[in-house]
């Protein structure tokens, strides 16, 4: 199916990066989220890294000004009615997914593929929740979306093979390279750097280092961009809870066992980059 105008659902972070490169690719984007506000902020982003294109002269002030005209944000989901495509980003909790899996489901047009970036829940209980189960798959990005090169695509058990082709394909027109995995709780990516991370928490909760030698230790030691606590600062206490959470009921081994120091942070509204405050101060 010719995809031109894609849906993506959700403006936080993983949001604003992925309407940011299906936009850059000449696809119209029709971005939806539940306040204007959150649309507003992210469309403020995705600006400020566009801008940060040109300036690397990656791309031009005219390539940086048509992607964001194809960038329609809206806080009407039936606005989304016409959408070839939609990739749902919102937040790792399932009852949300839930609810608005239930609601592309009704909006989309009956051979419209439906991709979560989930990183974490099981596409197999999203395909569930609709009547299209073969038409629904992961499309697993990563942070910051326009440098990183790599889409996890998740088959759910019902995924088709041309379902799978459709984002295989997608993912390359976007320059990212896709790899394909099974479905399973935190997928290949978090499932093995969730616990690291963790376990770099816990080593800090035991005074076994401060974060910034532990975060040395990698950079320095095995050539890691960011340490594990600067990164899981920049992914989000919360998501990193969320995702060992689900790892946790989903493996049920208790190795999966979020840090109590991670639990404590998140509690106190510590999120990271994102709200100033993290294993580090922002
Ligand atoms: N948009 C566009 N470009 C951006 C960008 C953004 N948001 N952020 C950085 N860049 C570009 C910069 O312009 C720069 O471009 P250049 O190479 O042409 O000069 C390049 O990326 C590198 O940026 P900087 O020089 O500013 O900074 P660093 O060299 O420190 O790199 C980083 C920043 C790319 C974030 C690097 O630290 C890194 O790779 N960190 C690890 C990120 C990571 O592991 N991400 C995965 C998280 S897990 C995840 O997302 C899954 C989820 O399910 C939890």
């Amino acid at each position: 199916m010719d995809i031109h105008q894609v849906g993506v659902i959700g403006a936080g972070t993983m949001g604003n990066g992925i309407a940011h490169v299906f936009a850059r690719r000449g696809y119209s984007v029709v971005w939806c989220d539940v306040e204007q506000r959150f649309l507003d902020r992210g469309l403020a982003t995705i600006t400020k890294n566009l801008e940060r294109e040109v300036a690397k002269s990656k791309i031009t002030a005219d390539d940086k000004e048509k992607a964001l005209k194809n960038i329609q944000p809206v806080i009407e989901p039936r606005r989304l009615a016409d959408c070839d495509f939609m990739v749902e980003a919102a937040t790792e909790k399932f009852e949300i997914k839930a609810e608005i899996f239930r609601d592309l489901d009704r909006l989309a047009r009956p051979e419209v593929v439906v991709a979560s970036n989930t990183s974490s829940i099981s596409i197999t209980k999203l395909a569930a929740l609709t009547r299209r189960p073969e038409q629904v798959i992961g499309m697993h990005f990563f942070n910051p979306v326009p440098v990183m090169k790599l889409i996890e695509v998740i088959r759910g058990l019902a995924t088709s093979q041309e379902t799978f082709t459709t984002v295989r394909d997608l993912a390359i027109k976007l320059e990212k390279t896709p790899v394909e995995v099974r479905d399973a709780p935190g997928f290949v990516s978090n499932r093995v750097l969730m616990p690291l991370l963790n376990e770099a928490m816990y080593a800090v909760m035991e005074g076994v280092a401060t974060p910034e030698a532990i975060d040395e230790v990698f950079k320095l030691g095995m050539a890691h961009p960011m340490g594990p606590l600067t990164l899981a600062d920049f992914i989000g206490l919360d998501v990193c809870l969320d995702i060992m959470r689900v790892m946790q009921d989903g493996l049920g081994d208790p190795k999966y066992r979020p840090c109590p120091l991670l639990i404590k942070l998140v509690d106190a509204g510590w999120l990271g980059r994102k709200s100033g405050r993290g294993f580090y101060k922002y």
